[in-house]
């Protein structure tokens, strides 16, 4: 029987996977129970999932993974209330039914700001006497710094209507509230991204961060999504956490994969095995380091549970195996070089 890898971690954080109820039945509920102590949804506790038409609610899937690991010993990370893509609903940007412009697209005064205002505080009002504690941590807001270094703040939807990143301060005032008036006081309160690796991006996310704390607003913690391929520097991985230590925050590892590059549909792919070593050696090294700062780290989480699960793999791309167990749930390098890293 091979080493588990939540108890090989134990002393570290806790590791995650990212699910949906497919992963909880026959082996890959197995895999899941054997080798993770936490779980995200990967898609069911997004803004279209929860409240497709706004004021109706629809819990029962994510409330089938909660349910899940409660009865597995598992803790469960919330992802996420605020974000820019299609996985908001379109109604989130328009005017309600019963004003004269419903349906037309929100501007930008005062009384558009508050119509999203009113809106976050539903949500997450929803969320928070739905799950209360039961869910330890949440992405308040998900990707909203920009790629594109010089401008900051991703100029998304959000940012148009307010004008600036005060949206984001508001969403955390507006969690902490809801969360408190339900007693779940200790909820924490996290802002996730990709590309934190990435200096320039990683100031950005930084300076908000500090922008935010100095002002009183409660953001707790900074999660790394940390979607890499094998030529990402593991020294940049470690350079962000060490520098979002200084402001004392809890940090975690939320969405992580490791690419390997594999090509287009229908292209040879000669290298596909020993990239697969490599990327062993990758897991291998970017885990020491991991568990190096162990103490920086609330949790590491996979996003999926195996390659087959991965939002990478597609049939333009059959081979792209960027995770620790196989499309079979056979343990790749990557899981070796996590338990055995001599
Ligand atoms: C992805 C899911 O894995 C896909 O199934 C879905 O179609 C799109 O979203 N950053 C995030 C995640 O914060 O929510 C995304 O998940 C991957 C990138």
């Amino acid at each position: 029987d091979i080493p588990n890898l939540k108890d090989v971690l134990a002393d570290d954080f806790r590791i995650g996977a990212a699910i949906d109820g497919r992963d909880l039945v026959e082996s890959s509920g197995q895999l899941l129970n054997k080798h993770f102590n936490q779980i995200t949804a990967e898609n069911h506790m997004k803004p279209d999932a929860i409240q497709p038409t706004e004021g109706e609610f629809t819990f029962d899937a994510a409330d089938e993974l909660v349910e899940y690991a409660e009865a597995n010993g598992m803790e469960v990370y919330g992802h996420t209330f605020l974000w820019h893509t299609s996985q908001v609903p379109e109604w989130w940007f328009q005017y309600p039914a019963g004003h004269p412009n419903a349906g037309e697209p929100l501007g930008s005064s005062d009384e558009d700001r508050q119509i999203m205002l009113d809106r976050l505080e539903a949500h997450i009002g929803a969320l928070a006497e739905h799950y209360g504690d039961r869910i330890w941590a949440w992405d308040v807001v998900n990707e909203v710094i920009s790629d594109n270094n010089a401008e900051v703040y991703r100029h998304s939807r959000w940012y148009e209507i307010f004008e600036g990143p005060e949206y984001v301060h508001e969403a955390f005032r507006i969690a902490r509230e809801a969360f408190d008036a339900v007693g779940a006081t200790d909820v924490k309160l996290f802002i996730n991204d990709y590309g934190t690796e990435n200096p320039g991006k990683r100031d950005n996310l930084y300076g908000l961060v500090e922008d935010m704390l100095a002002a009183g607003v409660p953001v707790d913690g900074v999660g790394h999504q940390t979607h890499i391929n094998l030529n990402t520097s593991i020294d940049q991985v470690e350079d962000s956490l060490l520098k979002f230590a200084d402001l004392g925050v809890l940090q975690a590892v939320t969405e992580l994969d490791v690419a390997i590059g594999a090509p287009g549909e229908g292209e040879e792919f000669p290298e596909y095995e020993a990239r697969l070593i490599e990327q062993g050696h990758y897991f291998r090294d970017l885990f020491a380091m991991y568990r190096e700062h162990a103490d920086l780290l609330e949790s590491v989480t996979v996003w999926g549970l195996h390659d087959g699960r991965s939002w990478l793999r597609s049939e333009t791309r059959p081979l792209e195996s960027p995770l620790v167990f196989s499309d079979t749930l056979q343990s790749k390098w990557a899981y070796w070089g996590i338990v055995d890293p001599s």
